[in-house]
């Protein structure tokens, strides 16, 4: 492995990127554009990957995933780790609609025991840090070894950061910042929808 992975790599900014066109076969779908392409996505989780391998090197990791969120990122990142993992989902839920989001809720307990283990919970964005805060305490409420987090997208929400409610939480690895806007695609949802898309878009919301 690189030396140079020893640390958490550089995270990408997206937060003053432009978007670009949508590919030809989503234009139909509700989108202001696309953030993110899927060869941008490969070649960051690529990196991410190496990170995290490095962790199993100082002994296997629990691969916890957010459900729905985190399904396609998770499936593409543990695809690209040779070090030694399991993986697992536990559901929460924010019952958010639309873009608005809600009270938290379990949908899907975890079906193995962590008691020792190392855990590193994926999702696929941090935003208030509501959800990964909660999962991240019900976890450590359970015994691990420890409790690392990993996700693709951390959004930065300047009211928030001016309102001095900066998420307290941190995720030790992170895909991409990215700007305060609603996003979809690589397993994200709006209302359950375009989570199918292959790349991160921006939503066409009604007032913009
Ligand atoms: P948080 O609890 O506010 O950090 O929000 C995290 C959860 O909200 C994520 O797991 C997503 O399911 C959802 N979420 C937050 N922002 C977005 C977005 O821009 N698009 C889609 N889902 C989002
Ligand atoms: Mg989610």
């Amino acid at each position: 492995m690189s030396p140079s992975l020893r640390r958490p790599s550089i995270i990408p900014d997206y937060r003053q990127s432009g978007l670009q066109p949508v590919p030809k076969p989503w234009r139909d779908f509700p989108l202001k554009g696309m953030l993110l392409d899927a060869d941008t996505i490969r070649a960051r989780l690529e990196t991410l990957a190496s990170e995290i391998q490095e962790q199993t090197e100082d002994g296997p990791l629990l691969m916890v995933g957010i459900l729905s969120g985190a399904s396609v990122f998770m499936a593409d990142l543990i695809r690209q780790i040779r070090g030694e993992l399991e993986v697992t989902y536990i559901g929460v839920s924010s019952y958010r609609s639309g873009i608005t989001s809600g009270s938290l809720a379990w949908t899907l307990p975890l079906q193995v025991d962590i008691k020792h283990r190392r855990v590193m919970i994926v999702d696929d964005i941090l935003d208030t840090g509501r959800t990964l805060e909660m999962v991240t305490t019900h976890l450590e409420s359970l015994g691990p070894a420890s409790v690392k987090r990993c996700v693709l997208l951390q959004k930065h929400r300047e009211s928030l950061h001016q309102e001095g409610d900066a998420p307290t939480i941190q995720a030790e690895h992170v895909g991409f910042l990215i700007p305060d806007t609603f996003v979809v695609g690589y397993g994200l949802d709006m209302d359950g929808q375009m989570r199918q898309l292959p790349f991160i878009g921006s939503v066409l919301l009604p007032e913009s």
